[in-house]
């Protein structure tokens, strides 16, 4: 059995503020089985977007992310007049505007949902000669901006936050930017790609040193687009007023969404999922090397490399699972996955403990807090921690949880439903269409028991 995501739906414009509440309910018995083909990769959709729009010629792209929060990008990009089609056969062109093509919009650039969106396009946006403002929905209106404010401040752009540091992002443009050598005080792929972005339009070098290895997808895409960059250890650097040059991308699926499928065939006996084309690059797969610590049966089979990423399909097995500390150097290669994780850590037998993820707190919900209330709704033993949090795995009993309106968790109890003793309730659910659209139904052709109610 063969099962692809239902696109129905997929090319909807983002309508940030406007979805109609829909809500899970899970039933319990379900196992997972037949090849799964999940969605796109988001990080590597919303670069291929932000790139292809500054390039020169025409940027191709197959397997792109159809979700609210690419779609969030691709508005931004065509209010700054680029020119953006969906076909039909799922292939996505960019009409590359060259470095300096970009329009000034005519309005604010809501980005919704999308944390990736906001901070890499503050990058891009402090190069141009207008202004702009960047805003988003009430959960990304909360998350820190400051860390991107900061350095790109110390570039020579004029960008002004709120007094709590947080979006509307008010951005002068029309300054000229210098490069700076910046040692970034957390680990995140989004700081350093939004200072890249904006090394683009600055004058020498921009060179970035990160505390621990996050995702390259920026670093490898931009090698893809012709722009020459260096990569050495723990740094990046490049230097600005180069071209990129359009190029074909192949976007893989999405690890983060494929997690999801990974613990649920883990913890429900009787499964057996391939996840096809998968990305599995070093930079993303934590979540592999956690879940084989805990005694997970997971398989890479057709390793290849597509698109300059490296992917492969999944074989995934039920297993039994053992609680594990979770090693502090996988936290930022998993950093998406800890809902899912953590269901794994609850069906796990012994104690599951995790440290150094304090990231987790400004996600698009505080993820520590809301996964140790959602565990405990489902009898688990669970103790929040400032920077992470104990699981002690047992029985999952049904219970009624409010997802804050996050997408990973609303799918991490989504799968733990199939092993719950009774039904699972998700309040909340419609900003799975951000990241996962027809999760449900790809969940239902799976094997799992859930359906999906949206509220009049
Ligand atoms: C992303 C980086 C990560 C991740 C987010 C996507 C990216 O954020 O959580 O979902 O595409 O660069 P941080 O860089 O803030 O950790």
């Amino acid at each position: 059995m063969i099962l692809r995501p239902d696109p129905s739906g997929d090319a909807r414009e983002p309508e940030s503020g406007t979805q109609r509440p829909v809500s899970f309910h899970t039933r319990p018995g379900g196992s997972f089985n037949g090849t799964l083909w999940v969605p796109g990769d988001k990080s590597i959709s919303h670069r291929s977007l932000m790139f292809g729009a500054i390039a020169e010629g025409t940027t191709r792209v197959v397997g792109f992310l159809r979700a609210q929060d690419c779609l969030a990008t691709a508005c931004a990009l065509r209010a700054m007049g680029v020119r953006i089609d969906f076909a039909e056969d799922g292939e996505v062109r960019i009409e590359g505007a060259g470095l300096r093509g970009l329009q000034a919009p005519s309005m604010d650039l809501d980005v919704g949902n999308s944390g990736t969106s906001m901070r890499l396009l503050a990058g891009q946006l402090c190069g141009q000669a207008f202004a702009s403002k960047l805003v988003g929905d009430a959960s990304l209106m909360r998350r820190p901006m400051r860390r991107i404010a900061e350095p790109l401040t110390a570039m020579g752009a004029v960008i002004r936050t709120s007094a709590q540091g947080t979006a509307p992002l008010l951005i002068e443009g029309g300054g000229e930017l210098r490069g700076i050598a910046y040692d970034m005080p957390v680990a995140s792929a989004q700081v350093k790609s939004c200072l890249l972005l904006a090394g683009l339009y600055a004058q020498g070098e921009t060179s970035i040193t990160e505390p621990a290895v996050t995702r390259d997808h920026t670093e490898r895409m931009l090698g893809a687009f012709g722009y020459s960059l260096q990569v050495v250890r723990g740094s990046v650097s490049l230097r600005g007023g180069g071209r990129l040059i359009a190029c074909d991308i192949e976007v893989p699926a999405d690890i983060s969404s494929a997690a999801f499928f990974m613990v649920g065939a883990s913890i429900a006996s009787g499964s057996d999922v391939i996840l096809a084309q998968v990305g599995v690059n070093p930079t993303r797969r934590g979540v592999i090397d956690i879940l084989r610590l805990m005694g997970a049966d997971i398989e890479l089979i057709n390793e290849r490399t597509a698109g300059g990423e490296p992917v492969a399909d999944l074989r995934v097995r039920h297993a039994p699972l053992t609680g594990i500390e979770i090693p502090p150097a996988l936290v930022p290669l998993a950093i998406d996955e800890f809902p899912a994780i953590l269901v794994a850590a609850a069906c796990a037998k012994g104690e599951t403990v995790l440290t150094d993820a304090k990231e987790l707190r400004v996600k698009e919900s505080d993820r520590i807090q809301v996964m140790v209330a959602g565990l405990q709704a489902c009898g688990i033993d669970a103790t929040p921690a400032d920077d992470g949090m104990r699981v002690r795995g047992g029985r999952l009993r049904g219970g009624v949880i409010d997802s804050h309106g996050d997408h990973r968790i609303a799918m991490a109890f989504a799968i733990a439903g199939a092993v719950a003793d009774g039904d699972i309730v998700i309040n909340n659910c419609e900003h799975v269409a951000t990241s996962f659209p027809g999760f449900a139904v790809l969940a239902t052709g799976a094997g799992l028991n859930i359906s999906e109610q949206v509220c009049a």
